[in-house]
This record gives structure tokens, C-alpha cells and sequence, in this order.
């Protein structure tokens, strides 16, 4: 057996997680989910979704994969002699497939957008001009398809050079970066004349807007945006070295998350409400609400180059965790080098996302039951697949895992958190499959509540 690689150290490894956490949830999906579904009361349900059900699943999948050092599938193997539980590691990979499909096609629109930030195209136009603009380019079927294929093998080169010199190492450079950004660009929004709009439709809560199917939806972007229910958290658990600290990762990575996210709604919502962009405009939202902004402020096209390199920077850290749940599958378990189960990945991926942004031109073929490929993948992954996929893995953590093992692998040991642990061992048996469970049968329509 090849030896496994590790994460280098405890900052690296938070970095590393950090980078698969924060991603296009927070920026790109984060405020059109949470505007197409009432803005503060969303966020009140996603943020107790967030701490009380997938930071705990968190864990749960970091116990697994460290527990058994071992990718995605042979994970559940390892851990319990029924068979069927890598049925489970399956679902992951599949998911994570799905995912990084329609991931990539988004990450490429960041790069057009930043390249066209770099030659300053929409900075002349007017609301509906970036918006005819933005439509062209989608519609255009070549240029989409270029940057697919380029973001895909860019991600593809970070994660042939392995766990330590390839991923480790980008994260350690493009996070602190994004941070800085990402704080540049918040002082800039709190200027504009939207801003007190935005932040009260962000911030003031409806609770007559709350329904099942929203808190569905919650749940959804929260397991997405933790980048839970799917394997890749088990993936990076096998790197976590053994007396590394989870509940610091955990906890660090969960609070950094949500900042983001509010943030990256903090710097959008004002921009809704300052050029009149509805703000359930779907995926598009903001790459038709910021360009507005950089178009009209004084040094816009520094601002524009920042925002979309911090988003495709986004995009590239989360999306090589994905990249690596398959790779380290294809790699441990037919015995191929990284760089060759790398480049079979990378293939794949563009083909499926070469079809995702296909699906995307207008009259296109490539729809099932009325939707796009694209947004059936956004849907089906995070209303069906992860929630199914993260009830399974806490199930298999609180009943079918030894007891002693998982709570060996949670405390490092007995190192850490060991009053925590029980209360979250409790939670993980009891509360989140019941409460998973509850609301995918609502979703399905076979519980009313
Ligand atoms: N968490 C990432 C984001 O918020 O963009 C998306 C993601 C990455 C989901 C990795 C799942 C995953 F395994």
C-alpha cells in the first residue's frame, strides 16, 4: 500500500478545511437562496441548521475518515463488516461528481467576468446592458465551455501534487488573500445608498415566511456551504493528523463560514436595492448585481478584478476537496499513481460540465422535467443528495461505529473537548437523524407537519 499523505500542521490544516467550507456557497449561492427564500428568517434557520445539525455531522464524518484513514468508500468498509455501508461512500462520490459539475461552470463565469474586469468591458454599461451582456455570454456556448475546461484543469494540476505540496499549499496562499479582499470589499458596500435596505432585508426577520420546504432549503445550503453530507469532509478527516484538535477546526472553519456568507450578503443585498435588481434573481444574482456597483464607483475596475479573483479563488478551494473525494477513491482503490487517477478525474469532470454549461444555452435539449442540467444539479445535490447522504453518515456514527472508537476519534484521544463530546455523541444518535429525517419526508410529501 502507498504510503497516505497528512496535512502539515494544525494552521494548515484548518486552512485546508476552511478553503473547502468557503466557496461559492457563501458568495455566489448564499444571498440568492437565502433572497429567494426571505432573506433574515432564512438566515436565523440556517445558522442553528449550522451549529446544531452539520457542524456536528462535521465531526462525525472527520471521526470516520481519520478513524479509518481511508478515502470516501472503503471508509464505511473499514469501519463496519456490513458491506452495504459503502453504498454510502458511493453516494459521496456521486455527489460530489454533481456537484463539481455544475461548481465549475460558475467558477468559470468568474473567470470571463474577471477577465473582463481586467480589459474593463462592462464598465460603460447600464443595469440592463450588464444584463444583456451577461445573457449573451452564457448563451454563447464557446466561451463558457473554455473556462470550464480551464478552471477544470487548473484544479486538476493543484491536486496531482498531493495532499501537502498541492493542496495545502495553494489554500495557505489563496486564503489569507481572499480574506483580505473580502474585507475591502465589505468597507466599500457599507457606502452605498442601498445599503441600509439591504441590510434590513438581510437582517429583519419574517416569520410568517417559514415553512418546511424552506427549512428544507436551509438545510440544504447549510450542508453545502459545510461541505458535509458527501464525503468530503471524511476524505479530509483521514489527512487530520492524530492529535490535531476537531473541535477547533470544527468550530473555527463553522464561524468563518457564516461570516462569510453574511458578509458576501452584506456586500450584494445593498447593490440589489440600490440599481432595482430583483433579489430572487437565481444564480445570476451576482454577476448582475456587483457589476452595477464596480460600473458607477470611483476605482471600480481595481474593485471588479479583486471581487472576481476572490471569487474564483473561492471556487478553486472548495472545488479540489471535491476533486479529491474521487481522486483519492480512484487512486487507493485501483492502485494508480495521483497523477493518473488525477488526470482520469479531470476528464470526466469535463465532460460532465462541459454538458452542465451546454444545458445552460437557450433551447438546449439537455433538460429533465423542466430543468436545465445545470440546475438540476444545483437542486438534486443539495435538496436530495446531501441531506440523504449526511442522515446515513450520522446514523452510521452514532449506531453502527463503536461508541468507544468515535468518541476516541472525536476527543483526539481524550485530549479535547471531552465534556463536549458526550452532549454531541447524544445529538449525533438522536436529534439530527431524527430531525433530518423529518424534514426529508416533508420535502418527499410523505410527513405534514
Ligand atoms: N462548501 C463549498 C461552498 O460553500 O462553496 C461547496 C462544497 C465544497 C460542497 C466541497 C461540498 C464539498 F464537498
Amino acid at each position: 500500500m502507498r504510503k497516505r499523505g497528512t496535512f502539515g500542521s494544525s494552521l494548515g490544516t484548518i486552512m485546508v478545511v476552511g478553503g473547502s467550507v468557503i466557496g461559492l456557497g457563501n458568495i455566489w449561492r448564499f444571498p440568492y437562496v437565502a433572497g429567494e427564500n426571505g432573506g433574515a428568517a432564512f438566515i436565523l434557520i440556517y445558522l442553528a441548521i449550522n451549529f446544531l445539525i452539520s457542524v456536528p455531522l462535521m465531526f462525525s464524518e472527520f471521526s470516520i475518515g481519520r478513524a479509518a484513514k481511508s478515502n470516501a468508500m472503503r471508509s464505511f468498509r473499514r469501519l463496519s463488516p456490513v458491506k452495504s455501508w459503502q453504498g454510502v461512500g458511493y453516494l459521496g462520490i456521486a455527489t460530489s461528481f454533481v456537484i463539481l459539475s455544475f461548481y465549475s461552470v460558475i467558477a468559470g463565469w468568474a473567470l470571463e467576468f474577471l477577465r473582463e474586469s481586467i480589459a474593463g468591458t462592462f464598465m460603460q454599461l447600464d443595469p440592463a446592458g450588464i444584463k444583456a451582456h451577461f445573457d449573451d455570454f452564457v448563451a454563447s456556448g464557446w466561451g463558457p465551455i473554455g473556462w470550464v475546461i480551464a478552471f477544470v484543469a487548473l484544479n486538476g494540476i493543484v491536486v496531482s501534487f498531493g495532499i501537502e505540496k498541492g493542496i495545502e499549499r495553494f489554500n495557505k496562499t489563496a486564503m489569507p488573500m481572499m480574506l483580505v479582499i473580502l474585507v475591502i470589499m465589505c468597507i466599500n458596500s457599507f457606502f452605498l445608498s442601498g445599503f441600509r435596505e439591504g441590510a434590513t432585508f438581510l437582517l429583519r426577520p419574517d416569520f410568517s415566511k417559514v415553512t418546511p420546504a424552506m427549512i428544507m432549503q436551509a438545510l440544504g445550503q447549510s450542508f453545502f456551504s459545510l461541505s458535509v453530507g458527501m464525503g468530503a469532509m471524511i476524505t479530509y478527516g483521514s489527512y487530520i493528523k492524530k492529535d490535531d484538535n476537531m473541535f477547533r477546526i470544527g468550530g473555527t472553519v463553522a464561524i468563518s463560514d457564516v461570516t462569510v456568507a453574511i458578509l458576501s450578503g452584506l456586500a450584494i443585498f445593498p447593490a440589489v436595492f440600490s440599481y432595482g435588481i430583483s433579489p430572487t434573481s437565481g444564480p445570476e444574482l451576482v454577476f448582475l448585481t456587483l457589476p452595477n456597483i464596480f460600473a458607477q464607483m470611483p476605482g471600480g475596475q481595481i474593485f471588479a478584478i479583486l471581487f472576481f479573483l476572490l471569487l474564483f479563488a473561492a471556487a478553486i478551494t472548495s472545488s479540489v476537496s471535491l476533486m479529491e473525494v474521487a481522486v483519492a477513491y480512484v487512486s487507493e482503490e485501483f492502485r494508480l499513481r495521483r497523477r493518473i487517477a488525477t488526470l482520469i478525474i479531470t476528464l470526466c469532470v469535463m465532460g460532465t460540465a462541459t454538458l452542465c454549461a451546454l444545458s445552460q444555452m437557450p433551447g438546449s435539449s439537455l433538460t429533465v422535467a423542466g430543468q436545465n442540467l445545470f440546475d438540476l444539479f444545483d437542486n438534486v445535490s443539495s435538496t436530495y443528495m446531501m441531506p440523504l447522504g449526511g442522515l446515513l453518515i450520522v446514523i452510521f456514527a452514532g449506531w453502527v461505529m463503536r461508541r468507544d472508537l468515535f468518541l476516541r476519534e472525536l476527543t483526539s484521544n481524550g485530549r479535547f473537548g471531552h465534556r463536549l463530546s458526550r452532549p454531541v455523541y447524544f445529538m449525533i444518535r438522536y436529534a439530527i437523524p431524527i430531525a433530518i429525517a423529518m424534514l426529508f419526508l416533508s420535502k418527499l410529501g410523505w410527513l405534514q407537519f
